[in-house]
């Protein structure tokens, strides 16, 4: 008989996107049997609320016990995920995994369920990974413009709010404001250099061809995500002191024409996007408004001249919600409808 309620893990549970992750089960009224939270010796004993109960947070042992979970939220960090996502596929449990460990791994479908549902059918490692917080509303912009009029090379640029670095990012970077508004020293310790009032053009580490780990991210991603191996994706990644949403400024080159009145239309259709896009009104996406909503705010589309078939446009997402904690939860409701 198929199940009806599911017992939930959340590796991670106290950091930016567990706390998101707690939230979202609670919002969408996910069918919870238990909730086992985890997290390191520091807040084991503790508790966080979920559906009208408080849930002890574990420290996360390898002696687990893992065994009858049904899914895990993984969003800790790599070496956790390297670790524990495996040992937890063995007790049996679907590991829905925001590292960048398994996503490129040929056996492990890389998901975005409004996009790519169809992969979660190849999950034969009983991992399955969610993608980077920037790739995901690139794709879902991507899909159905790729759909109508293929897309041939796409250039964005990022503009990363700190809580994707995590808890401490988003403390320091309030902590670097109070600071300098009271004429104090400032610390900078998650990021190689202050971030209040700076951009980073640095997100991850730098490989040898100079390009951040984030951008390469992006451009793998994509590609796995769309089943286009071979599309021209190019990527610059910055990091900006807002707290909340990634935005991204895309420009895309597709083969066959496709004018920005087309474009709005094939995004309005699309489930998760909202085309907001009136700047006469002064109305485009910003972080501000955007910060936790579901959907991926797309606006500014407007006709690249320079090039034959372009397009640019203007994204913004909550990475913590459909960047990471959102889209895992929709994958277990997306296997659950599946089962
Ligand atoms: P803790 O709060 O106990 O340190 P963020 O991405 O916001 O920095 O959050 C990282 C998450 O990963 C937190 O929940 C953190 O727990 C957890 N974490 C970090 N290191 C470990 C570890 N060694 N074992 C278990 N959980 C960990």
């Amino acid at each position: 008989m198929k199940k009806t309620r599911y017992t939930v893990a959340v590796i991670g549970a106290t950091g930016a996107v567990g706390r998101e992750s707690l939230e979202i089960l609670q919002e969408r009224k996910f069918p919870l049997e238990a909730l086992r939270l985890f997290a390191s010796k520091r807040s084991a004993g503790e508790s966080l609320p979920c559906q009208g109960r408080e849930w002890r947070i574990e420290e996360l042992t390898p002696g687990g016990p893992f065994e009858g979970i049904d899914f895990a939220f993984v969003s800790a960090t790599d070496a956790i995920s390297r670790e524990y996502g495996p040992r937890l596929a063995e007790a049996g449990v679907t590991v829905i995994d925001d590292s960048a460990v398994f996503r490129m791994d040929a056996d492990v479908p890389l998901v975005v369920p409004e996009v790519n549902a169809h992969a979660l059918a190849s999950a034969t490692r009983r991992i399955i990974a969610i993608p980077n917080c920037t790739t995901t509303p690139l794709v879902m912009v991507l899909k159905p413009i790729h759909d109508a009029a293929r897309v041939k090379r796409v250039v964005v640029t990022t503009f990363q709010s700190v809580s994707g670095t995590g808890a401490a990012a988003m403390d320091e970077l309030i902590e670097q404001t109070k600071a300098l508004l009271s004429f104090k020293e400032v610390k900078a310790e998650v990021y190689p250099h202050q971030i209040a009032f700076n951009c980073l053009p640095h997100v991850g580490s730098f490989g040898e061809g100079g390009e951040c780990s984030e951008e390469t991210k992006i451009v793998n991603e994509t590609r796995k995500i769309l089943e286009e191996p071979q599309m021209r994706v190019t990527a610059t990644t910055v990091r900006v002191p807002v707290l909340r949403c990634h935005s991204e400024a895309v420009n895309i080159e597709t083969e066959r024409p496709l004018t920005p009145n087309e474009a709005r239309a094939l995004l309005s259709a699309m489930p998760g996007v909202i085309v907001f896009d009136d700047p006469v009104r002064k109305l485009y996406p910003m972080p501000l408004d955007a910060a936790g909503k579901d959907e991926v705010f797309v606006g500014r589309i407007r006709e690249d001249r320079s090039i034959t078939n372009g397009l640019n446009l203007w994204i913004v997402s909550d990475n913590l919600r459909k960047g990471a904690a959102l889209n895992a939860v929709q994958i277990a409701e997306a296997i659950i409808a599946r089962a």
